[in-house]
């Protein structure tokens, strides 16, 4: 690796070319190599995301640079990368009197594609363009939710930042704004005397929620005069307009460029750039960040992919945006265009419905889960938020309740973007009502009354009242009847909350004893969906070991568990009997889940509830214990993907499981075969990649004889 002296900087007068020096390399030499190489390894850390030497080196290096810097302050630059740390306290922000006006932009309200169309026809009636002539070429951008800077160089290094403010004057903020480590301090040769680049400073979501960690864990430390920031925007925003830039450098910060100010004209020997996504271009060689979603494209066509594009992308962004930007990218043209009062006729931001927004905490309920589980619920005023309505935001525990700090009667920030749940991003304090009070996990189910512990090293609350809690034992009937538990059809959330309620089914075998005339008394139940029930739970008694494992909804047995369980056992009253170290042989079970399983069986009434539902009919071909190895396709990994002709996938995978098959969810190196039916996507396009025989239906045919294929 090379340690170019990056730009070539090397002061005037140096002493080291006119006298004879003891040492060979003067402090002023040793500084300018230190400050050339520190700050090619910013920008490569920074702006490229590709560091080339390893942290510790880095700071060797800056500990060099400062070291000198601090017996000769005199060579102390404005562009040294020592400067980035901050540390300087002000009294309060100059007034900049920015040189070319900061305009804002026209936002186009219309979310739609309809947005884009209209602003494309103003452009081509402005310019007084026919149908028949060209599509109008745009740069489309990002719209960064973050606040505008101007950032000024003269002669290659950064002498200013400074805010919008009212679009003629702004607030001077360099020293902040230098612990930016994506902005270059220094530009290379080749930039113009006067180069002023304007952009928006923003803070990426997870330095955003790190910093409210922090933040939280300060207050949570008595540390007067400290908050929680309601966004990452409201947080950027605090950070630049900090009076100690030793606050504001530890408040990380990013910075997209997307603009020029004032600049060294074209005839004065600046640039001779003719559109606006050249610029760009350059500004990104010279060292700024420029998001590489940014596209050149033609018409209301272009404009509408690139919005379409983007929403779809906006939720895997490490950062906000609350719209895109789009440009006139001939800079002529955007002459022509002008402006209207203080904004471009060339531009317009054109929004996306807000992922974000602000409503009350009515309440704070616990639901109670079906292994027990308490979980706090935050009760929105209903706030319509990433397009749906949302009344309810889980706050998952006691624990991350309280980090969040979340209380009845709190304005809070809600949060949904893409499928994801919503949440609450934070608490706007300032809102806080007088005398709301912290949330603490009650002592007692909110259901049955039975005690509720938090087992050590846990963070969730459970009811101990197991199937005595009737929203456990609500919950563990609808597992059981799930469709690959015990599969009775017909046995709906609704009825099972009206069979419980009305204590006609308390545990799981009433189920069985159940009668028309019971049933007849349900709401909203026909008499043929009352037969076609009773048919249901019937025909589920003849069942398979493995799916009556399961549907007993043992903590931590899944569906895949419960096979391998019988598989292994091959009998109930083996596993019912096995010791832990028993139950660690067969694969896939750990400590935590033979602890779980031994504990359950280890409770008489689940005993009872095993006993009751054979007494009520329910059987399987009980097996001998089967080794895994002894079956015709043990050992072989075969994932299944697409529409398969001859049976549905839970059917396919059921016969190859019942074969001895593992079947997974993903292709890698050790799957042995990919069944693949019509449109199968990536896991195919995987399964080529790496050489993974593919099978069809006849292949799959072939494979459930038992044969390899
Ligand atoms: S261009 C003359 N481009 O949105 C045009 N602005 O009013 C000046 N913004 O406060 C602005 N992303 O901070 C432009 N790609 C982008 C932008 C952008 C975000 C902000 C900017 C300004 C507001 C527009």
């Amino acid at each position: 690796m090379s340690h170019p002296d990056l730009f070539g900087e090397l002061p005037p007068g140096d002493p080291a070319n006119s006298s004879a020096l003891i040492s060979t390399v003067s402090p002023v030499h040793k500084a300018a190599q230190l400050r050339g190489l520190l700050h090619h390894h910013t920008h490569a850390y920074y702006t490229l995301d590709a560091p080339e030497i390893p942290d510790a080196e880095y700071d060797r290096l800056f500990r060099e640079l400062q070291a000198i810097e601090s017996a000769h302050p005199e060579l102390v630059t404005p562009d040294s990368p020592t400067q980035r740390v901050g540390g300087k306290v002000l009294d309060a922000f100059a007034a900049v009197r920015h040189r070319v006006p900061m305009l804002s932009i026209r936002t186009e309200t219309d979310t739609e594609a309809s947005g884009a169309e209209a602003f494309d026809a103003r452009i081509r009636k402005e310019l007084g363009l026919t149908d028949s002539e060209p599509p109008v070429r745009y740069v489309a951008e990002l719209k960064f939710d973050g606040l505008a800077m101007s950032l000024r160089y003269e002669n290659g290094v950064l002498v200013q930042a400074a805010t919008r403010g009212d679009g003629e004057t702004g607030e001077e903020v360099t020293a902040n704004i230098r612990t930016i480590g994506q902005i270059p301090l220094r530009l290379p040769p080749d930039a113009p005397a006067v180069l002023e680049v304007r952009g928006e400073v923003y803070m990426r979501r997870d330095d955003f929620e790190a910093l409210n960690e922090r933040q939280r864990q300060r207050i949570a430390a008595g540390i007067k005069g400290e908050k929680t920031f309601v966004n990452p925007r409201n947080a950027a925003a605090g950070a630049v307009r900090q009076l100690d830039s030793g606050i504001a450098a530890e408040r990380p910060l990013s910075f997209f460029a997307y603009g020029l100010g004032d600049i060294t004209p074209a005839e004065q020997g600046g640039p001779q750039w003719t559109t606006h996504f050249d610029m760009l271009q350059q500004l990104k060689v010279w060292g700024f960040p420029v998001a590489e979603q940014t596209a050149c494209v033609q018409g209301a066509a272009g404009l509408v992919a690139f919005h379409q594009r983007m929403a779809a992308e906006r939720d895997a962004l490490p950062y906000d945006i609350d719209g895109v930007v789009y440009k006139v990218n001939d800079l002529a043209l955007q002459a022509r265009l002008g402006f209207v009062t203080r904004e471009p006729r060339w531009a317009v931001a054109h929004k996306y419905p807000a992922q974000e927004e602000m409503t009350t905490v009515l309440a704070i309920d616990v639901q109670v889960g079906r292994t027990g589980k308490l979980t706090p619920v935050a009760k929105l005023a209903p706030v319509f938020v990433g397009g749906v309505t949302v009344t309810n935001a889980t706050l998952h525990n006691e624990l991350e309740a309280r980090r969040k700090d979340v209380r009845v009667g709190d304005t809070v920030i809600v949060r949904r973007a893409g499928d994801v749940i919503p949440e609450v991003v934070s608490v706007v304090l300032d809102r806080r009502p007088a005398h709301a009070a912290q949330f603490t996990m009650m002592t007692h189910c909110p259901v049955c009354g039975s005690l509720a512990e938090r087992e050590e090293g846990e963070a969730d609350h459970r009811c101990t009242g197991g199937l005595f809690c009737s929203a456990q034992r609500k919950q563990a009937i609808w597992h059981f009847a799930h469709r690959r538990a015990m599969d009775i059809e017909g046995l709906g959330d609704k009825l099972v909350d009206q069979l419980v309620d009305s204590g006609q089914v308390k545990t799981l075998a009433d189920l069985y004893h159940l009668k028309l005339h019971n049933l007849a008394n349900m709401e909203r139940m026909a008499e043929k969906s009352a037969v076609n029930l009773l048919e249901a739970l019937e025909k589920s008694k003849q069942t398979t070991l493995g799916r009556f494992l399961f549907s007993l909804g043992i903590r931590h047995v899944g569906e895949a568990t419960a096979k391998e369980l019988a598989r292994h056992f091959g009998q109930l009253e083996a596993i019912m009997l096995a010791s832990e170290e028993a139950l660690l042989q067969v694969p896939d079970v750990g400590p935590v889940v033979a602890h779980s399983i031994r504990t359950f069986f280890d409770q008489p009434h689940n005993r009872e509830v095993v006993q009751a539902l054979r007494e009520a009919g329910i059987q399987w071909p009980e097996g001998e214990a089967l080794a895994p190895t002894e079956m015709p396709l043990s050992g072989i990994t075969v994932v299944l993907t697409g529409t398969l002709q001859s049976m549905g996938r839970d059917e396919a995978k059921e016969k190859l499981e019942a074969l001895g098959a593992k079947v997974a969810g993903s292709v890698s190196k050790k799957t042995h075969y990919v069944v693949a039916g019509a449109e199968a996507g990536s896991k195919l396009d995987k399964a080529k990649e790496l050489g993974v025989p593919v099978l069809d239906d006849a292949g799959l045919a072939v494979l459930l004889t038992g044969e390899k294929p």
